[in-house]
């Protein structure tokens, strides 16, 4: 590392757009005042005396650097600059280089991708192009699934065949089901689906062949087919229920609600409003680019271990009460608050920092999350034929306050998708414990989706970020018996 010194000026962003930066930004005739000359940068122009403005390259970021005066001019392209353009940044030859310390990837992209498109001011959220409004009350999730993997909406026929594949991959090996029932019966559903997913990996070897397409697909058709019945078993063993097999005359979503809510009925008929609720809900839950639970999918993924073994790993981030099992918290939360009239109560402890309001805030959405507005729509209608959830009138009073009162205001706190997702859960029937397993299932394909994307990119390499090291220099070893 470079010895310290006075802050590296970021002069200029060259763009021909005004500049998106949060640099500091001055006149490019400072930058004429400098003459010295650096080192030869990967991608990065040598350092030069900026005679004029019309010589540096557009689409380019100026800096300087303060310790030494040298400048340095840093390609942008679509709207980034390369973190390792910045290691030529040296005072000295024997210097690391400098680097960009982001902790939690706030600001850094670390991939390209196409799959899944967000403008969190806007509230936008697209798959492939497609918006969720449009997805959501369209199509269904395996199409949706299908058109996140695939880049393009099936044609019939295509979409005959993926149906045809999922369907017919969701039965389980029934070695799985004495695995499930080594699990205490409260064990939590997603402790049991993490270790089950991860157990497919030794069912499957041929799964550790990740550059072979055709066994990708595989393993595609597999996980995707087989997340509702290891989620469902999960749920049956925590009854103490036989499992329920899948019926393959159902569709996705009603297929999952027979493996877990069928009892003595010759054939399980779902209730259609349920069955598309819970399929529109699994459209919301396809993707969401590079959250939390698709970074660990990526990053497990980057060591190539088979695509089984990154689910589970994926899976077990998702869990997590900031990640997907938020929406198991929401609900936690409004049955501690108990009655409309205890919310102002709760708020305050919010803003005094003692709770947080679950279900509200995201990283990258500061406006209303779309996915929200599309749960909210669809509780109503889950309402309808399940009953009213008493809870509805507690969150309802919680949006209401927190999108007037200046602490959510200021910090663009609206809900997310976890808010109004546990109510319908519930009204189905869920256990709070389930709420996230819900999360999961449809996620799988998402995963998949972004698993693949970083295997066939060509700029991928095994994860593996830097840190600043600011621990002990080298010590010698104290014997025990010298030690106080
Ligand atoms: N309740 C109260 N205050 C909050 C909340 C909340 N739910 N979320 C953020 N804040 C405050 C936070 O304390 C901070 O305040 P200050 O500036 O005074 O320190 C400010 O808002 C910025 O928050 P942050 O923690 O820097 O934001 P982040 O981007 O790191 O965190 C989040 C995003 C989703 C983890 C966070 O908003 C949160 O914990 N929300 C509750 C959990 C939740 O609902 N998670 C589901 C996310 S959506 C589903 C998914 O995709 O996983």
């Amino acid at each position: 590392m470079a010895a310290p010194g006075p802050p590296l000026n970021i002069v200029h962003v060259n763009h021909s757009r005004p500049a998106k930066f949060g640099v500091q930004c001055g006149p490019y005739a400072e930058v004429e005042t400098l003459s010295t000359t650096a080192e030869k940068g990967q991608g990065m122009n040598p350092t030069k005396p900026a005679s004029t403005a019309a010589e540096t390259r557009r689409d380019s970021l100026t800096i300087i650097d303060n310790r030494n005066g040298r400048q340095y001019e840093v390609p942008i392209k679509n709207d980034t600059i390369r973190a390792m353009d910045l290691r030529q940044i040296k005072v000295h030859e024997s210097d690391f280089g400098m680097m960009n310390y982001d902790p939690a990837f706030s600001n850094t992209a670390s991939c390209i991708s196409k799959v899944t498109f967000i403008d969190g001011d806007k509230g936008i959220l697209r798959y492939r192009g497609y918006s969720i409004e449009e997805l959501s009350d369209k199509s269904t999730y395996p199409e949706t699934a299908y058109l996140i993997l695939h880049g393009e909406l099936p044609t019939q026929s295509q979409l005959k065949e993926w149906t045809y594949h999922i369907t017919h991959h969701t039965f389980i090996h029934e070695s799985i089901k004495k695995f499930l029932d080594g699990f205490h019966y409260d064990a939590h559903p997603m402790g049991m689906l993490i270790s089950t997913v991860a157990a497919l990996s030794t069912f499957y070897p041929d799964a550790k062949d990740i550059f072979n397409p055709e066994s990708r697909l595989k393993q595609t058709y597999r996980l995707i087919g087989k997340m509702p019945t290891l989620a469902a078993f999960a749920y049956r063993h925590s009854l103490g229920m036989p499992y329920v097999y899948p019926d393959n005359d159902l569709s996705y979503s009603g297929n999952f609600l027979n493996m877990l809510f069928r009892t003595t009925e010759l054939q399980y008929r779902p209730n259609p409003t349920l069955e598309r609720a819970l399929d529109i809900l699994f459209i919301l839950h396809a993707d969401h680019e590079q959250n939390c639970s698709s970074t660990a999918m990526r990053g497990v993924g980057s060591s190539h271990v088979d695509p089984y073994s990154a689910t589970a790993a994926a899976t077990a981030a998702l869990y997590g009460p900031l990640h997907g099992g938020a929406n198991e918290q929401v609900l936690r939360m409004l049955l501690e608050i108990g009655t409309v009239n205890n919310v102002p109560a709760y708020i305050k402890s919010v803003k005094a920092g003692e709770k947080l309001l679950m279900g509200f805030g995201h990283r990258v959405y500061k406006n209303y999350d779309p996915r929200a507005r599309i749960v909210k729509r669809i509780a109503y209608e889950v309402f309808d034929v399940m009953g009213r959830n008493p809870l509805i009138d507690i969150a309802l009073e919680c949006e209401r306050i927190a999108l007037e009162d200046e602490y959510f205001v200021t910090r663009r706190l609206y809900p997310n998708v976890d808010f109004y997702t546990g109510l319908i859960y519930q009204a189905m029937g869920f256990p709070v414990t389930m709420f996230p397993v819900l999360f999961a299932i449809p996620r799988t394909s998402g995963w998949i989706a972004q698993w693949e994307e970083m295997l066939l990119d060509a700029e991928q390499k095994i994860s593996r970020p830097r840190q600043v090291y600011l621990g002990y220099d080298l010590r010698s070893y104290i014997p025990l018996d010298h030690r106080k």
